[in-house]
């Protein structure tokens, strides 16, 4: 078998509500169109790590907030035909993830989610990301923040995403229902009445231990199934257990999710419209770190699984194609994260 690839000559559009076989409305959600002969083979060059903090250490008085907001309105006033643009960084998230290319070789579509291409489609999604901020407010030590939903400190929609319409971390498509302090649940499905808080809290808490540790025993338990070229797109049930769990339902929670308007990171195809996509995903990809890190898991060894590679666009606006194999240390990619409390770990014995 060979890894699996999207063709990126011809975008197609995706489809909302999200689904593989294209029966839902069409969106246009194509990036600007990749050179072929351009892509540029990439592995990062690092010489310092910078430290992704939790998003509740900021209030809109400080400097980070300050940093933070000016790269996004930066990046929101690119114009639309820059791959740098606001708008099209959450295009390049719809076409990989709602069936706007083909798999190379194949007449399925292709998708990142629900399968071992996830974890690290997402790590270098939001790699690229941080660095187009960083080049914009021409700070090289700038991080994004992690919205660490799996601590009590983290479990509601962090103030410096909630500070006024006027905020470019503002978006308006959140369930007013669960705006601050409103006790975030991991396991929310649309309709589901809200528990009191305290015992919300200690839900959460037995929700993360149950999908990182009981749950995740074998890196397919953790990562999702194997997909690779020429196999049929994966569906829900090849999906990780984090996957499924809390980050689906981190999405529901937040944005609007009732069917058929669900959009924002209600939906795939619109999640990463809302800047708070990429907080909620730099928490996932730091639960990667904790799996492999301190609960002895390991990540595949699978050559089709090292060698799967992805494009994006880098901080000059060119395509480049990074693979998973240099993904996997994220010190390799010049950031860490906080070493923060886990409480779901550490009071759990
Ligand atoms: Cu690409 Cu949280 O989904």
């Amino acid at each position: 078998a060979y890894p699996a690839l999207p063709d990126f000559k011809h975008c197609v559009d995706a489809t909302q509500p999200d689904n593989i076989d294209k029966t839902g409305i069409g969106i246009n959600c194509c990036p600007p169109p990749v050179d072929r002969s351009r892509i540029k083979d990439f592995v990062p060059c690092v010489t310092t790590v910078n430290t992704r903090k939790p998003a509740y250490l900021f209030d809109v008085s400080s400097d980070y907030y300050k940093k933070y907001t000016s790269a996004i309105q930066k990046m929101k006033n690119l114009s639309p035909s820059d791959p740098r643009n606001f708008r099209q960084q959450a295009n390049i998230h719809c076409a990989n993830c709602d069936g706007g290319y083909y798999l190379v070789g194949s007449p399925e579509l292709y998708d990142v989610h629900y399968s071992w291409l996830f974890f690290p489609w997402h790590r270098w999604y939001l790699y690229f990301f941080e660095k187009i901020c960083q080049n914009l407010i021409d700070d090289d030590t700038f991080t994004l923040p992690f919205w660490n939903w799996d601590a009590p400190e983290g479990m509601q929609i962090p103030s410096i995403y909630n500070s006024g319409l006027t905020s470019p971390l503002y978006d308006c498509f959140r369930n007013s229902e669960h705006l601050p302090p409103t006790v975030i649940d991991l396991e929310w499905f649309y309709g589901k009445k809200p528990e009191d808080p305290k015992i919300q809290i200690e839900n959460n808490l037995s929700t993360m231990y149950r999908q990182m540790i009981t749950q995740s025993k074998t890196p397919t338990d953790f990562f999702g199934k194997a997909y690779r070229a020429g196999d049929d797109p994966p569906t829900i049930g090849d999906a990780g257990q984090i996957e499924l769990t809390p980050h689906n339902d981190v999405h529901v929670w937040t944005g609007i999710s009732e069917p058929p308007n669900a959009i924002d990171l209600g939906a795939l195809y619109s999640s990463a419209r809302d800047p708070m996509f990429y907080a909620h995903h730099s928490n996932v990809d730091r639960l990667w770190t904790i799996w492999v890190n301190k609960l002895g898991g390991s990540n595949f060894t699978d050559p089709d699984w090292l060698f799967t590679k992805f494009i994006f666009y880098n901080e000059e606006a060119k395509p480049v194609r990074v693979s998973i194999k240099d993904g996997l240390d994220i010190t390799k990619l010049g950031y860490k994260y906080e070493d923060v409390p886990i409480p779901w770990l550490d009071d759990s014995a």
